[in-house]
């Protein structure tokens, strides 16, 4: 795909349904009884995988693009997959869903895309096995890996659930699905079970398994969870994704002239870091009509042309920001003086290596980046130029260069933009709609 910088935006758009909360909107509604209805899903390649899962293990589920049912079957009432399930590229399906098959009484096989099979499932392994699972991890190419071989336990995994134990977890990452598989598996041990994070992440699954019927407390970065609740099917109607509204947040202050209204965004605490962001750089942020929609805050944003300067970013604002850095490292590209990101190591293990994807593409724009193991220190300013951008296959590379290369000199060519499919499917159609 080629991309050039002729372009000022205007208008506005409805961003997708959030990624995070589709997925567990399916999970959620699968193991409750009854019709569980979500509008608004994700229709992305990652949130499919988690429909593609459950329909294996026995839930029927219809989706007609408008709209998505869930005809769940109970805490109880999954059954055994016939062959292995197929996560695709996600993260959130592969931890997210072990937490619940942690506690079946059958085995179950999981396998992804060559991105899932280097990302570390030992932090999942750990807790779980702890409870009671049993898991094996087996090479590519089909032979028993020992899980004690490797640091970080890969796909293709197999687990064998039941008899789960109550614990106290003690996390040392902060990760939302981490702290979700837990709490998942919680909901089939024979006590309670807790989980203490360094810095809370994202609230979703504590939120929206409340709604279904789940006894689930929080206090501070501790969220408990009492086994065997009656979880009931609900109405869910899904926030637009902050995650991909902030390639438009960016697009809106870095353009020139621009003005750009984003309707219908997710806009919880423990995922506005942008926000923060994007005001602390000197952006011109602006929140309107804010509201509560099926438990989750929501707001429209609108954006405009600003002048940013660098700022740091580390601490306890990086996991509700987590997704955002690369977009957030383009915006430091386009902004006055120096901008510091610090204690996001995790960018390590997403759908790349993030820390180096970035520095290798802004460095081919000419931009100045020096990369930390944790983080990166990027020195804006100077005029990026056009180049050839390598994605990795990694979704939200692609988007974030898409919207550097808008703001580049000449001409910036991305090897592969099929990838945004993973999370934002009509990402390129909303991009054009907003040109003049
Ligand atoms: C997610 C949690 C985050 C985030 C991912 C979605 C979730 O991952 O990066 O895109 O839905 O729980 P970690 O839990 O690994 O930080």
């Amino acid at each position: 795909m080629q991309i050039t910088d002729k372009y000022t935006f205007h208008g506005e758009l409805s961003v997708p349904g959030d990624k995070s909360i589709s997925h567990r909107s399916i999970m959620f509604g699968a193991i409750s009884k009854g019709l569980t209805e979500v509008s608004n899903f994700l229709q992305g390649a990652d949130c499919l995988s988690t429909i593609s899962c459950f329909q294996k293990l026995g839930i029927s589920i219809e989706n007609d693009a408008s709209r998505v049912l869930i005809h769940g079957k109970g805490l109880h009432g999954l059954t055994q997959s016939l062959g292995v399930l197929d996560v695709g590229n996600s993260g959130t399906t592969t931890r997210l869903i072990s937490g619940i098959l942690a506690g079946q009484p059958f085995e179950s096989m999981l396998d992804g895309d060559s991105s899932i099979r280097k990302r570390p499932m030992k932090r999942i392994f750990t807790p779980l096995s702890e409870m009671g699972a049993k898991f094996q991890c087996f090479s590519a190419d089909g032979f028993p890996d020992c899980l004690q071989k490797t640091d970080l336990g890969c796909a293709p995994f197999r687990i064998s659930g039941g008899h789960l134990h109550g614990i106290h977890y003690l996390s040392p990452v902060a990760s939302a699905q981490v702290k979700s598989a837990v709490l998942l598996a919680g909901l089939y041990a024979d006590g309670k079970t807790s989980v203490t994070e360094p810095v809370l992440s994202r609230n979703h699954t504590e939120l929206m398994l409340s709604g279904f019927g789940a006894d689930i407390r929080s206090d501070g970065t501790t969220s408990s969870i009492e086994p065997e609740p009656q979880l009931l099917g609900q109405n869910i109607h899904v926030p637009g994704d902050i995650s991909s509204a902030a390639y438009f947040i960016a697009l809106g202050l870095i353009s020139p002239h621009t003005e750009i209204k984003i309707n219908n965004v997710g806009i919880n605490p423990t995922r506005d870091g942008i926000l923060k962001a994007a005001l602390a750089m000197g952006g011109n942020v602006t929140l309107l009509n804010e509201r509560t929609v099926s438990g989750e805050p929501v707001a429209d944003i609108l954006v405009k042309s600003s002048t940013l300067h660098g700022t740091d970013i580390s601490g306890e604002i990086i996991p509700t920001l987590i997704d955002e850095i690369p977009i957030l490292a383009v915006m430091a590209a386009f902004a006055e003086g120096t901008t510091t990101i610090r204690d996001a190591g995790e960018l390590r293990v997403k759908e790349s290596d993030r820390i180096a994807v970035i520095t290798e593409n802004l460095k081919a724009m000419g931009a100045t980046i020096t990369p930390a193991e944790d983080g990166m220190t990027i020195e804006g300013g100077p005029q990026l130029h056009g180049a050839r951008i390598q994605t990795h296959a990694d979704h939200r590379i692609a988007m974030a260069f898409t919207v550097a290369g808008l703001n580049a000199l000449g001409e910036t060519t991305l090897d592969d933009e099929t990838c945004v499919a993973i999370s934002y499917p009509s990402f390129y159609e909303d991009i054009l709609s907003l040109t003049t």
